[in-house]
């Protein structure tokens, strides 16, 4: 059977997983789950674990849970490693969305000067983590959600040996949305993807096979944002109707930023805080009900996070590399030369064929005029962050945040990269 190793087990999105796991038991055969976290992580992790332990049990599966601090002897001979962990948890991820807002910049825990602070936390751990699959466990799988995504992925491709595929919940939450506003089941439906990590749109539309896309826009689609985690904004989807391309929720951070900041700001003021603050709610309400004994499913509640259809999009995709079935799922994979205007090594999001040999990006072509250097700019932001974060480069931090789009002047990159340096630097020694 196989052996999987979740990475940030005492994630609150892990009973999520779990449901993914049991579902597919008869096709993937899961003998083991190994949680894995860190010392902070320690009561959490032990909730996870027996409620994971009566997931199971409902079921009568025989399917093994144990939870560990010990990474190592965790990761020796997995199958697949998924990784979503929160490097300084969420009293970090509150500092990242404070930051900024200081500056009149958007405050977020992946766009902006935020995703910055959460990628010179993470990218170190990460390859750490990939250095010892190395070792332990050369030929798994590393499917990564830990954010911001794209660029945890684009660091292990360039650094390490490991194949890595990065992931987020997004796409197969735009695909279900159109399906549900089109009234068009699912498996009708093909949406082509371009762009990057919340940097991306579809672009193309079909449904039985013909290319709609031009009469889609007659329609009013998106009207209300999907994700839970992102404040709506009036007039975002006017934007979809001239673009003729339907923007992930993150956009709304670039083509509304005045309106997200200070609707960030207002939150701030007046006591609700930042998303982390009212995640941190959330997530207290979510493990006194995973404490309850008599539970034994994933419940309703955890729906109030931004991760709806985590684990599909997860487990779905396990299957596919498992069973060699060849089908299509949107991925953050190496470019390959997909999309022409990017370097064959920088990371995309975008349809992939899978297979046991992994995830193949479909050929995509050049990026829509409209947005196109508004990619390019983001991914060479994505780049000088990973430079930063690797070598510990001040200077790659400092153009890093120059080219970020939602970052206006020298003045106030350079002021917001010592903030950022400096708010963490437990997390940064090679700073
Ligand atoms: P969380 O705060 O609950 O953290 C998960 C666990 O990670 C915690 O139990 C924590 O103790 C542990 N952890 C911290 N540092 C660790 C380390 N060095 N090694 C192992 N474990 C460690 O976070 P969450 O809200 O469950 O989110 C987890 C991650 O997944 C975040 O990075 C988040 O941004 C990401 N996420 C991604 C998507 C996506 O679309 N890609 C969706 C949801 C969440
Ligand atoms: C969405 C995104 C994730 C992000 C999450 C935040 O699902 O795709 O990348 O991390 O929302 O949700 P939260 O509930 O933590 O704010
Ligand atoms: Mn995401």
């Amino acid at each position: 059977g196989l052996k999987l190793v979740i990475i940030g087990g005492g994630s609150s999105y892990t009973p999520e997983l779990m449901e993914g796991i049991i579902e597919r038991q008869s096709i993937l055969n899961t003998s083991e789950v190994v949680l894995v976290d860190i010392a902070g992580g320690k009561e959490k992790l032990h909730i996870i674990k027996e409620l994971t332990e009566r997931m199971v049990g409902k079921c009568g599966f025989d399917i093994k849970i144990s939870a560990t601090m010990d990474r190592r002897e965790a990761l020796a001979g997995a199958d697949y490693v998924i990784t979503q962990f929160r490097v300084g948890g969420l009293e970090a991820r509150s500092s990242d969305e404070k930051i900024p807002l200081r500056y009149n910049t958007v405050g977020q825990e992946t766009t902006g000067p935020g995703g910055f602070a959460k990628a010179l936390r993470t990218v170190p751990v990460i390859l750490e983590i990939a250095e010892e699959m190395e070792e332990l466990c050369p030929d798994a799988w590393l499917i990564n959600f830990t954010n911001p995504s794209g660029i945890v992925t684009e660091a292990v491709n360039t650094y390490s040996s490991i194949r890595c595929i990065g992931l987020c919940n997004v796409p197969i939450n735009m695909e279900r949305h159109l399906s549900e506003q089109l009234n068009v089941p699912a498996d009708r439906l093909y949406c082509e993807f371009a762009g990057l990590n919340h940097l991306s749109w579809i672009t193309k539309v079909y449904v039985d096979g013909v290319n709609k896309t031009d009469a889609l826009f007659e329609e009013a689609l998106f009207k209300e944002n999907i994700m839970k985690n992102i404040p709506s904004v009036n007039g975002s989807r006017e934007v979809v109707n001239i673009l003729k391309l339907i923007p992930s929720p993150y956009l709304d951070y670039y083509f509304f930023e005045k309106e997200m900041v200070k609707e960030e700001q207002e939150s701030l003021n007046n006591g609700k805080g930042t998303r982390a603050d009212k995640v941190k709610e959330v997530e207290k309400e979510l493990f006194e009900l995973y404490k309850d004994p008599a539970l034994n499913i994933k419940p309703v509640q955890l729906s109030e996070r931004g991760g709806s259809l985590y684990s599909e999009a997860a487990l779905s995709l396990i299957q596919s590399i498992h069973t060699n079935d060849g089908r299509i799922h949107v991925l953050n994979v190496r470019n390959n030369g997909a999309i022409s205007d990017l370097t064959e090594d920088s990371v995309i999001e975008t349809n992939c064929i899978v297979n046991k040999s992994g995830a193949h990006p479909v050929a995509a072509g050049k990026l829509p005029e409209a947005v196109r250097s508004l990619v390019i700019s983001v991914k060479q932001y994505e780049k000088y962050t990973i430079q930063a974060a690797v070598n510990g480069d001040r200077a790659a931090g400092f153009k890093a945040l120059l080219n970020h789009p939602l970052v206006h002047g020298a003045d106030t990159a350079q002021a917001l990269l010592e903030e950022i340096i400096e708010a963490n630097k437990t997390y940064l020694p090679n700073f």
